[in-house]
């Protein structure tokens, strides 16, 4: 019987990675996916637990979900819903007792027993509903279980290939949530880019919590680091562009330095987040490096690529942050000139060492006020960069969407939007722009006509 499955994603990138496997998961068991919640037959929420807002999110949206489901349910319709994600693997106990009707709980590392979940789930529908949790962390039979072809991520496509953190850094659940670091092989890493290209992709982004502590086994019983696999990657015939994301600046090594140097699909945009600019917080945060090793990375960074630009993350307000320390982090912002940057306030989150810090928190005005002025910098910054493309050509990757106003979405190499006229059949291609108009979040331009007619 044919069904129909929606999943809604929060949070990072590796969200979005895991809900196409969790779609190829599904397809076997009949599933399509839909893009209506009121369509669907198994209604998915994959999850952040990263800050409280995201994690909150979740039980408003459930709570949305059961309604549908009751509608749906008043016509005969059977419906399950899943909680999957950071939030199922931190917070199943408060999952099930918040939201009783949920049929299935399950945490990252455990993706591949979805099908096994839902199929159980599936018989027990006409009867009691008992969750049905899955949240070991077992990254080893994950991986190996989960599918590498079929994931129709099209043109630009994320490949997973660290996963948790061991760094420990007092604010964050990841090393909770996603638990110890764990690389998979190089010989995965590259079977699974092999297939994306046949699939179409010609750009490949790289994804880890904490990408650049990469060292999978390769073939040759070595263990590699992420420059060396960036290589091997790079060499795969049909791909055009190699992201990476999200590295940690303790673990910039030189090799990697000079593969921003030598491999040349590797994209002159990194981020590094920083958090902050003031030596005490960043110790306190237990990020293990100053604000001057951070300089020194991006300096080692431009000299090997001249053409490179920065994001990065922040956090303002961390316990502790005086009015000094956050001049600190306006002063590194000034020095590095970030083109696109996200900032937060700090959330205590449970679990962490930061969140035993009540004593010392900053005030919520105080952080409002500091958020703000980071932002406007930030922003001021992201502009400037923006307009110092106009009047230049740049290479642009059409996005797979289609439009009906004769318009393109694309991507520079630095990840700026760009809206360009231009026709459907140039969808996930690579093509000459030159930028005519700029403002802070979006570029617009014109198509430069090579010796190809433009006719679709
Ligand atoms: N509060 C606010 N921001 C946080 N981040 C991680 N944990 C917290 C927290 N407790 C931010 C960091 C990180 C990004 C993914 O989310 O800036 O780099
Ligand atoms: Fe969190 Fe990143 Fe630190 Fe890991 S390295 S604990 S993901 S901030």
């Amino acid at each position: 019987m044919e069904k129909r499955v929606f999943i809604k994603t929060f949070g990072c990138q590796m969200n979005v990675y895991d809900s196409t496997k969790m779609l190829s998961l599904l397809r076997p068991l009949g599933y399509t996916e839909t893009e209506t919640a009121a369509d669907a037959d198994l209604m998915l929420l994959n999850t952040c637990h990263i800050r409280e807002k995201a994690a909150e999110k979740v039980y408003s949206d459930l709570g949305r979900l059961r309604d549908l489901r009751l509608k749906r349910e008043k016509i005969g319709k059977a419906t399950l819903i899943g909680v999957t994600g950071c939030v199922a693997q931190a917070e199943q106990d408060e999952v099930t007792r918040r939201a009783p009707y949920v049929d299935v709980v399950l945490g990252p590392q455990s993706y591949h027993r979805l099908p096994e979940l839902v199929a159980a789930a599936e018989e027990k529908h006409t009867g009691k509903r008992p969750n049905l949790i899955a949240a070991d962390f077992t990254p080893e039979s994950k991986f190996d279980q989960l599918p590498m072809a079929g994931s129709k991520q099209g043109s630009s496509a994320f490949l997973t290939i660290q996963e948790g953190c061991d760094k420990f850094c007092t604010f964050c659940v990841v090393p909770y949530t996603r638990g110890a670091e764990y690389s998979r092989t190089a010989a995965a890493v590259l079977e699974e880019a092999r297939i994306l290209i046949a699939e179409g992709a010609v750009e490949i982004t790289l994804l880890g919590q904490n990408v650049n502590a990469y060292h999978g086994l390769a073939a040759d019983g070595t263990s590699w680091g992420l420059a060396q696999l960036l290589h091997a990657v790079a060499a795969l015939p049909g791909l055009q562009r190699l992201r990476y994301t999200t590295s940690h600046p303790r673990d910039v090594d030189t090799a990697l330095i000079e593969a921003h140097r030598d491999i040349l699909i590797l994209q002159p945009l990194l981020h590094l987040p920083v958090q902050s600019g003031a030596d005490k917080i960043l110790s306190a945060m237990n990020r293990k490096h100053t604000a001057a090793e951070y300089l020194d990375t991006i300096a080692a960074l431009r000299r090997a690529r001249p053409d490179i630009a920065f994001s990065s993350d922040f956090i303002v307000g961390y316990p502790g942050e005086t009015d000094a320390d956050f001049e600190a982090t306006l002063e590194l912002v000034r020095l590095v000139e970030f083109v696109g940057a996200y900032s937060f306030k700090y959330s205590p989150r449970p679990g962490t060492p930061a969140a035993e810090l009540a004593a010392t928190s900053v005030p919520e005005a105080i952080k409002d006020a500091r958020l703000a002025a980071l932002q406007e910098l930030l922003q001021k910054q992201q502009y400037s960069f923006n307009q110092r493309a106009l009047g230049t050509e740049q290479e642009v990757l059409f996005s797979d969407t289609e439009r009906s106003d004769g318009m393109l979405f694309g991507k520079t190499a630095y990840l700026q939007s760009v809206i360009v006229e231009a026709p459907a059949r140039l969808r996930g291609r690579i093509e000459r722009v030159h930028i005519e108009h700029a403002g802070t979040n979006s570029l617009k331009g014109r198509l430069i006509i090579n010796e190809e007619p433009l006719a679709a």
